[in-house]
C-alpha cells in the first residue's frame, strides 16, 4: 500500500499555537511517498517494521528503532493491528526544515495504521499522537495540516475538547499572491526551540505572553473578515500588501523570541530589498523555512533571483513558485 501526504508551510501562529493562540497554514503540492511492502517467504519476523528514508542521513539508526517502538505503543493504544514489513519513504521536503517532513511522515503513518478510517479527525489524532515523538509537545498544526490539506485556520477552543487538545480548523481562501519559499540548514530542532520559547515564557509570563497573542492575531490578517481576504471593499493589492505587512510584523516578533537568526533575518532583508512585501520565518525557526511574499510571478522571480546566492551559501534551497491563486 502507497500513501502521498503533503508537506506544509505555517503562515502565521508557529510557536503561538503552542500556547493555545491561533495559527494559519497550508499544504504544499511536494511531500512524502511512503509505500509498506510486505514480501512473502520474507524473513521478517511477526511484528517487525523496518523503515527506510530516502535522504534521511540525519536519523540515526537508533532514532528509527526508537520511533518503531512508539509507531508500535501508539497501535496498542488505538487497538490498532502494528504495522509489519518494510516502509519505504521517499521524501520531497528537507527533512527536519520546517516543511513537515516528520508531521508528514507521522500522517502517512496514520493512514497506513489505520487504513480503513473515514474519519479524518481519527487519522489526525493517531497522527498527532506519533509526532509527540519528534516534537514533543506538538500543538497539532502540523499534523493538521499533513492530513487536512489545503489552507487551514486553527483555533484552540477550550470549551471544544476530544481529549486530546487538538484545535478546531476552518478551511481558508489566502490573497491572491506568490510566495517564494525556501529553506537553510537549521541551527536547533523544534523541541529545543519551543524549549527555548518555554523558558522566555517562564521568565517573563506578561511580556512573552503578549508577544505570543499578537502573532496569532496577526493570522487574522488574511482570514476572511480579517483585513486581507475576503474583503468586498479591499483590493487585490491591499489584500496582498496586507498579508506582506504581516508577515513582516511576525518576523519582528519572531526575533524578538530568539527563533530567527542573522542568517534568516539576511535572506528576509534582501528580498524585500528586492520588491516582496514582506516575509518571515516558517516553522519553529534557528534556520529553517521561510517565505517571502509577491504580487506576482514576476516579482517572485526578482526575489529569488535576489536571495538564491544567500541561501546557496547557506547550504539552503529555494522552491519552485509556490502560487496561491485561485
Ligand atoms: O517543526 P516545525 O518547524 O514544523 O515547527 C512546528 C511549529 C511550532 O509552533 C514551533 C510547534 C508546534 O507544535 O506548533
Amino acid at each position: 500500500m502507497t500513501v502521498f501526504t503533503p508537506g506544509k508551510l505555517l503562515l502565521f501562529g508557529e510557536h503561538a499555537a503552542v500556547f493555545g493562540f491561533p495559527a494559519v497554514g497550508m499544504a504544499l503540492s511536494r511531500g512524502l511517498t511512503a509505500t509498506l511492502s510486505v514480501p512473502k517467504n520474507s524473513n521478517v519476523a511477526a511484528g517487525d517494521l523496518t523503515i527506510e528514508i530516502n535522504n534521511a542521513k540525519a536519523i540515526s539508526e537508533s532514532m528509527i528503532a526508537q520511533f518503531i517502538a512508539h509507531i508500535k505503543a501508539v497501535a496498542v493504544s488505538y487497538d490498532l493491528p502494528p504495522l509489519v514489513g518494510t516502509l519505504h519513504v521517499t521524501s520531497e521536503l528537507p527533512i527536519g526544515s520546517g516543511f513537515g517532513s516528520s508531521a508528514a511522515l507521522c500522517t502517512a503513518i496514520a493512514r497506513l495504521l489505520a487504513p480503513d478510517s473515514n474519519e479524518v479527525r481519527r487519522t489526525w489524532r493517531i497522527a498527532h499522537e506519533l509526532e509527540r515523538f519528534f516534537h514533543g509537545t506538538p500543538s497539532g498544526i502540523d499534523t493538521g495540516l499533513t492530513t487536512l490539506g489545503g489552507a487551514q485556520a486553527f483555533r484552540f477552543d477550550n470549551t471544544i475538547s476530544d481529549g486530546h487538545h487538538l484545535p478546531t480548523t476552518v478551511a481558508v481562501q489566502l490573497p491572491d499572491c506568490v510566495l517564494t519559499v525556501g529553506s537553510i540548514p537549521r541551527e536547533r530542532s523544534t523541541k529545543a526551540l519551543v524549549a527555548h520559547v518555554g523558558e522566555r515564557r517562564r521568565a517573563d509570563p506578561r511580556g512573552v505572553e503578549s508577544l505570543l497573542a499578537r502573532l496569532g492575531a496577526l493570522g487574522k490578517t488574511i482570514l476572511p473578515g480579517g483585513g486581507a481576504a475576503d474583503r468586498s471593499d479591499a483590493t487585490t493589492e491591499s489584500n496582498v500588501a496586507a498579508f506582506g505587512k504581516a508577515a513582516t510584523d511576525a518576523q519582528a516578533i519572531l526575533r524578538e523570541l530568539g527563533v530567527s537568526t542573522p542568517q534568516l533575518d539576511e535572506i528576509l532583508r534582501e528580498g524585500k530589498a528586492a520588491g516582496a512585501l514582506g516575509g518571515k520565518l516558517s516553522g519553529a525557526g534557528g534556520g529553517g523555512a521561510f517565505y517571502l511574499v509577491s504580487a506576482d510571478e514576476e516579482g517572485s522571480l526578482r526575489v529569488r533571483r535576489a536571495i538564491d546566492p544567500i541561501v546557496a551559501d547557506a547550504g539552503g534551497i529555494v522552491f519552485p513558485l509556490a502560487t496561491l491563486r485561485r
